[in-house]
C-alpha cells in the first residue's frame, strides 16, 4: 500500500469501501486536472475536459455491463430514493397497474411511492419469513397489462439476492440494483430500467444511473415535471443540468478499476471467494453465529447474521470494533451484524473477519 496511512477493513453498507487504487489516482489528479491548472470539480460541466470524462464513463459502462445498443444510460440524482418516485410519475398511468415484489425496506418503501401515482399490486412478498428469502419465479404474479413488474435485485437490510431474474414477457422489468449492479455479470435484455444508487459498488454517493430501454422513453407521460421527466436526460445525454462531476468522474475511475481487474466475471468469482470465508465461519460454528437469510437466498453484497447469545453479540461488535472492523452493525431495523463486502472490500479483509470470528467463538463459547 503507498499510502501512509492504515486503511481500514471497511465493512460499512453504503457509502462503503471504494478501490485504493482509485482513491490515489484522485488524489493525484485533485489539484490539476489534466494539466488545466484546476480541479475537475472546478470546471465548466460544459467544458471539453468534463464532457470527455462524462462519455468515457458512460462509454465504459455500456461496455463493461454489455448494455444493448436499445438502452440510455443516465446519470441522475436524488439517489435510488427518487427513483422510486420517477418511475410510477413516468410510467403508472391511470388504466394500468404496477405490481412490485416485496423482499424488504426497500421494495416497500419504493411501493409506498407508487401507491401515490396509481394502482398496485404485489407480485409477491416475502415479509411473513421476516424477509429471510427470495420468493421463487413460480410465485411472482402479475398481469400481461401491468404498467411493469418492481423487483430489488439484492436486499441489502436483509442479506438476500436473486440468482435467477423473472421472464416477464411484454410487461418492463424494472429493477432497483443500488447494492449488486457490477457484482457479477446480469443479462440487460431482460430489463426494462435498471437503477442504482452509486455510493455501493459504482463510485461515492450524489450520482444515480440508470439504464433505460429507449421504447419506454417514448411511452413515458408528459405532463410531469422537467427535472422528474427520463426523456428531459435522455434528450440532453444526463447535461440538462450540473451534473454532480466529480462523482462522475469516480464512477469513470471505478468501471476503470473493475476492468483493471477482469471484468465481471473474475469480481463475481471474487465476490463469491470473499463471502464464502464469511459463511463459512457462520456454517461452521454450530450454531454460535447463525445467518439472517435461508442458505438459496444469500446476498453476495451483505452478509448478514446473528451471535446467538445476545450478551455475546454485544461484545462481538464492540471486540470487533476494537479490532479496526468498521460498518459491522446490522441495520437498526433488523439488528444483529452485517458485513457488506461489496466490490472493493478486499478478500483479506474478509478473511481477517472469518478468522476473527473463529478466535471469538473460540475464546467464548
Ligand atoms: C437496495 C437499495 N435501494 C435503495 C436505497 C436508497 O438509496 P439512496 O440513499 O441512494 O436513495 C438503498 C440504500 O442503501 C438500497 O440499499
Amino acid at each position: 500500500m503507498s499510502t501512509t496511512t492504515k486503511r481500514a477493513y471497511n465493512f460499512n453498507a453504503g457509502p462503503s469501501a471504494l478501490p485504493l487504487e482509485v482513491l490515489e489516482k484522485a488524489q493525484q489528479e485533485l489539484v490539476n486536472f489534466n494539466n488545466t491548472g484546476m480541479a475537475l470539480m472546478e470546471m465548466s460541466h460544459r467544458s471539453k475536459d468534463y464532457e470527455a470524462v462524462h462519455n468515457d464513463a458512460i462509454a465504459r459502462l455500456k461496455a463493461l455491463f454489455a448494455i444493448p445498443d436499445n438502452y440510455e444510460v443516465l446519470f441522475l440524482q436524488g439517489g435510488a430514493s427518487l427513483q422510486f418516485t420517477m418511475i410510477p410519475m413516468n410510467f403508472l398511468t391511470q388504466d394500468k397497474t404496477a405490481s412490485y415484489v416485496l423482499t424488504g425496506s426497500w421494495s416497500e418503501k419504493a411501493l409506498k411511492e407508487a401507491k401515490l401515482f396509481g394502482q398496485t399490486a404485489q407480485a409477491a412478498s416475502t415479509k411473513e419469513n421476516n424477509y429471510r428469502n427470495i420468493p421463487s419465479l413460480e410465485e411472482i404474479q402479475f398481469n400481461e397489462t401491468d404498467a411493469y413488474v418492481h423487483i430489488t435485485s439484492n436486499n441489502t437490510i436483509y442479506g438476500t439476492q436473486w440468482k435467477n431474474f423473472p421472464t416477464t414477457g411484454e410487461v418492463p422489468l424494472v429493477a432497483d440494483m443500488s447494492s449488486d449492479i457490477l457484482s457479477k455479470p446480469v443479462d440487460v435484455s431482460k430489463f426494462g430500467i435498471i437503477y442504482a444508487g452509486a455510493q455501493k459498488n459504482l463510485g461515492p454517493s450524489g450520482v444515480t444511473v440508470v439504464i433505460i430501454r429507449k421504447d419506454l422513453l417514448a411511452s413515458a407521460n408528459t405532463n410531469i415535471p422537467t427535472m422528474l421527466k427520463y426523456t428531459t436526460h435522455s434528450e440532453s445525454n444526463s447535461l440538462y443540468n450540473t451534473p454532480p462531476t466529480f462523482g462522475i468522474y469516480m464512477l469513470g475511475e471505478v468501471l476503470k478499476w473493475v476492468e483493471g481487474k477482469g471484468g465481471l466475471e473474475a469480481i463475481e468469482k471474487q465476490n463469491e471467494e470473499k463471502a464464502k470465508v464469511i459463511y463459512d465461519a457462520i456454517d461452521n460454528s454450530n450454531g454460535f453465529y447463525y445467518g439472517h437469510a435461508t442458505k438459496e437466498s444469500r446476498s453476495l453484497m451483505n452478509i448478514t447474521f446473528r451471535v446467538a447469545d445476545e450478551e455475546l453479540e454485544k461484545q462481538f461488535l464492540a471486540e470487533a470494533k476494537a479490532a479496526g472492523f468498521v460498518g459491522l452493525n446490522g441495520h437498526r431495523s433488523v439488528g444483529g451484524c452485517r458485513a457488506s463486502t461489496y466490490n472493493a472490500v478486499p478478500f483479506e479483509a474478509c478473511l481477517a473477519l472469518a478468522n476473527f470470528m473463529v478466535d471469538f467463538q473460540k475464546k467464548n463459547q
